[in-house]
């Protein structure tokens, strides 16, 4: 059997260190055994905020049908009360602890996509506490694919409310050192499970009786969802790749800047070419410390800080290491980046989603 706390404050790589907090704990991490399984589902069962592993990204997880615990999630993450949360489930029945008249057509969507990476927005019953669901009429649920979470879920008995473990406003966490290092002293304990495999959050879509709109893209795509749906279009929300302004809106978190590194990013839209001479221009003519983030095969003809997130056309690899590389760009050193993008309308659309939020829309056409 293994530590239960193999990893306490200080253990981290250069250029990464535990932010200064009020520490009300010494957070540990956990590996997951069944023995430290038990130590977090007490945690939570106590009301507590345990940082759990999930296929897309870490989530800060605590009972959904406890309105303390779940208004302290947003205490620590310092989010916005009107921005609801996602209950995680392990099983169907679970599903009716928090939702009334579900359309059939969310269970053939459960029935294909769940356990994974999705989230269907159904009316809420009495049981989704206005603290989890924002205080709108409607509830996020999502049954998630990785085995740590679900035994989690399993053992606490309960709907686990989880939004990503990162302090809102900054790049989701996809390993246990990213928690770690945003939410040292606030937690007792992540439970280590590796780095995600998506690296990018959950598809949202609103579930009505006869039709399915895309709120946030991710892992599962409109393609996939439109085979369930038997070709009924899938509408999808605006916001999703523009600014929305303040009015109320179906997926309040489309609203929020998100996802942002210390330094301005600026989205480049055009050939390597012309990104080239576009930087290098920049780089000679202004004071502000320029960076670059790159394909992997991307040649380096420029002398500039960069960080690389994936082969150009390999979008699952640009998702899978997207937020480590927007965390990466604050050890640059650097002002401004200017990144390379590439979209399609699969897994591309989640990652550009991202990275629109990141640029804060700034997306300069060469
Ligand atoms: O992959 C994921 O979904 C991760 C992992 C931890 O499961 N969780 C996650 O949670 O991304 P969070 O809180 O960072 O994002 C939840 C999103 C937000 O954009 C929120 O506005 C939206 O889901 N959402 C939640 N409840 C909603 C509702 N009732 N109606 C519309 N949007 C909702
Ligand atoms: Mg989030």
């Amino acid at each position: 059997m293994m530590d239960n706390d193999r990893m306490t404050k200080g253990g981290f790589s250069e250029g990464e260190s535990a932010p200064q907090h009020q520490n009300q704990y010494d957070t540990k991490l956990l590996t997951p055994t069944k023995e430290n399984l038990l130590i977090a589902a007490r945690e939570i069962k106590s009301g507590r905020l345990v940082g759990m592993p999930t296929e897309t990204v870490y989530g800060l997880a605590a009972n959904a049908l406890d309105e303390d615990a779940v208004a302290s999630i947003f205490k620590v993450k310092g989010r916005p009360a009107d921005n609801p949360l996602i209950a995680h489930i392990c099983c169907m029945d679970q599903l009716n602890l928090l939702a009334r008249d579900i359309p059939q057509l969310a269970y053939r969507l459960a029935e294909r996509f769940w356990p994974g990476p999705f989230t269907m927005v159904l009316d809420r019953c009495s049981g989704a506490n206005s603290f989890l669901t924002g205080g709108l009429d409607t509830v996020a649920v999502r049954m998630p694919a990785h085995e740590v979470a679900l035994a989690l879920i399993t053992q606490c008995n309960t709907p686990l409310a989880a939004p990503s473990a990162n302090p809102s406003g900054r790049p989701s966490p996809t390993t246990a050192e990213h928690v770690y290092n945003d939410l040292y002293g606030q937690i007792g304990y992540i439970l280590d499970g590796g780095g995600c495999d998506v690296g990018v959050e959950s598809t949202v879509v609103r579930v009505y009786a006869d039709r399915v709109e895309l709120l946030r893209p991710g892992a599962v795509t409109v393609s996939e969802i439109q085979s369930v749906t038997k070709g009924r279009k899938v509408m999808v929300a605006k916001g999703v790749t523009t600014a929305v302004e303040d009015e109320v809106c179906l997926s309040p978190g489309l609203r929020y800047k998100h996802y942002s590194p210390k330094a301005k990013v600026v989205l480049l839209e055009g050939g390597y070419g012309d990104f080239c001479r576009y930087v290098a221009k920049r780089a000679v003519n202004s004071d502000s410390r320029i960076g670059v983030m790159l394909f992997d095969d991307d040649e380096r003809v420029l002398d500039l800080p960069y960080v690389t997130y994936g082969g150009q056309t390999d979008v699952r690899e640009q998702a899978k290491r997207l937020f480590s590389s927007l965390r990466a760009l604050d050890s640059l050193d650097v002002d401004t980046v200017y990144a390379r993008f590439y979209k399609d309308d699969e897994l591309g659309l989640a990652v550009y989603n991202r990275l629109i939020r990141a640029a804060g829309f700034e997306v300069v056409t060469l």
